[in-house]
């Protein structure tokens, strides 16, 4: 029945999500966010008149993801410009805001290097500050554009790996619009396929403990229309071990030089499930989250958030600035662990897609390859 209801609804385009955008208020520049921690229940904008705002939203997840939060960094350096505040100070806070994300120092950089090589030609701080904000919009326009090509390529790839079906996707977290200047990572692979009617079911975890799966990818399957269904993370091995999965896509956070990738914890786990159950693990990615500079998935820093995420049944929109707010759930003052990411190594990886192409198997130097590609564009 919910088949037929998708596939009923294929063709249907929702109205554009406007998740971030920078707005001229009279009282000066201002970026607006969608505040993810009122989904699904609100859609509420947040605005951002000043960068501290701006660090508090990136911390809290009210604007998240790693190609969303390279873009949110870049405006965020725009912003201090507009607004006359010490750009070098802003954009130390807003890279040092989260740190598993290689998207948000890339584009804060990006960004601030507009600013700095305006500003360096003497062209008055409204002129540098004009170029810092028209790099954040190319970041912005690329990342739009490097979205609708991750599609494509992810979609090859299926054809070419499960010819001829119509396909069980399982994705763990969010990796749409809701953390894109375009349709997503691979959130946008899936789409494009149920938009070709071909896309059985998307299986979402509900990606304990901040519940980006329940949250926020089944808001966007729902307004999209696709067949989708919520689990347990805990149940995704049952659902391989009956062969109702038939690829699993996720996103990523930082993709080192090995092709090791770090993306919302659980993705790990699944990789082993997909490995042991000869299901293809993709993982979707602009050649932005690629960081040839992190040699390997040792080297990559894990966010570590606060227990009450673990301990406490949290609604995101209670989150104290200490995590929690939330119904408890362990004995007082029970330790907890709580990574906000894990890494997967590169042997568990069936193929990396970018909007440069896609490898398989994932090297190191298939990954070098398709960056150079990106730097030539
Ligand atoms: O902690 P979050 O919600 O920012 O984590 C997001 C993820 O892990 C996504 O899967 C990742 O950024 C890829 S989105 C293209």
């Amino acid at each position: 029945m919910a088949d037929q209801d998708a596939q009923s609804s294929v063709g249907f385009e929702p109205p554009a999500l406007s998740v971030l955008r920078w707005d001229e208020l009279p009282e000066g520049p201002v970026l607006v966010l969608l505040d993810q921690t009122r989904l699904p229940a609100e859609e509420v904008e947040l605005v951002c008149t000043d960068v501290p705002a701006l660090v508090r939203a990136i911390q809290t997840l009210a604007v998240r993801g790693a190609p969303l939060l390279g873009i949110a960094g870049g405006y965020g350096v725009a912003l201090a410009a507009a607004r006359g505040f010490d750009v070098a100070e802003a954009a130390g806070l807003l890279e040092g805001a989260r740190p598993t994300a290689v998207n948000l120092g890339y584009g804060v950089r990006r960004v601030a290097a507009a600013y700095w090589a305006a500003s360096g030609k003497g062209e008055g701080d409204a002129a540098a500050a004009a170029a810092a904000l028209a790099e954040a919009r190319a970041l912005h326009r690329e990342d739009a554009q490097a979205s609708g090509r991750m599609a494509e390529y992810g979609e090859a790839l299926l054809e070419e790996l499960l010819p001829g079906r119509a396909y069980q996707l399982l994705t763990h977290c969010n990796t749409g619009a809701l953390v894109s200047g375009g349709e997503g990572t691979a959130f946008a692979v899936a789409l494009r396929v149920h938009r070709q009617g071909r896309l059985r079911r998307l299986w979402v975890d509900e990606t304990r403990p901040l519940l980006q799966g329940a949250r926020l990818t089944a808001y966007e399957a729902a307004r999209n229309g696709l067949a989708y269904s919520l689990l347990t993370d805990n149940a995704a091995g049952s659902l391989f071990a009956a062969g109702e999965v038939d690829a699993v896509l996720i996103g990523a956070d930082r993709i080192a030089a090995d092709g090791s990738v770090a993306n919302k914890v659980g993705s790990y786990p699944l990789a082993v499930l997909a490995k042991y159950h000869h299901v293809p693990f993709i993982v979707v990615a602009p050649t932005t989250t690629v960081d040839l500079e992190t040699p390997d998935g040792t080297s990559i820093v894990v966010e570590q958030r606060s227990g009450k995420e673990v301990t406490e049944l949290t609604s995101p929109q209670d989150l104290s600035a200490d995590g929690g707010g939330g119904i408890v759930v362990a004995p007082l003052g029970a330790p907890a662990y709580n990574p906000a990411f894990d890494v997967t190594p590169p042997e568990l990886i069936t193929a990396i897609v970018t909007e440069e192409g896609a490898i398989s198997p994932v090297t190191g130097v298939g990954l070098a390859e398709l960056c150079a590609r990106s730097s030539q564009v």
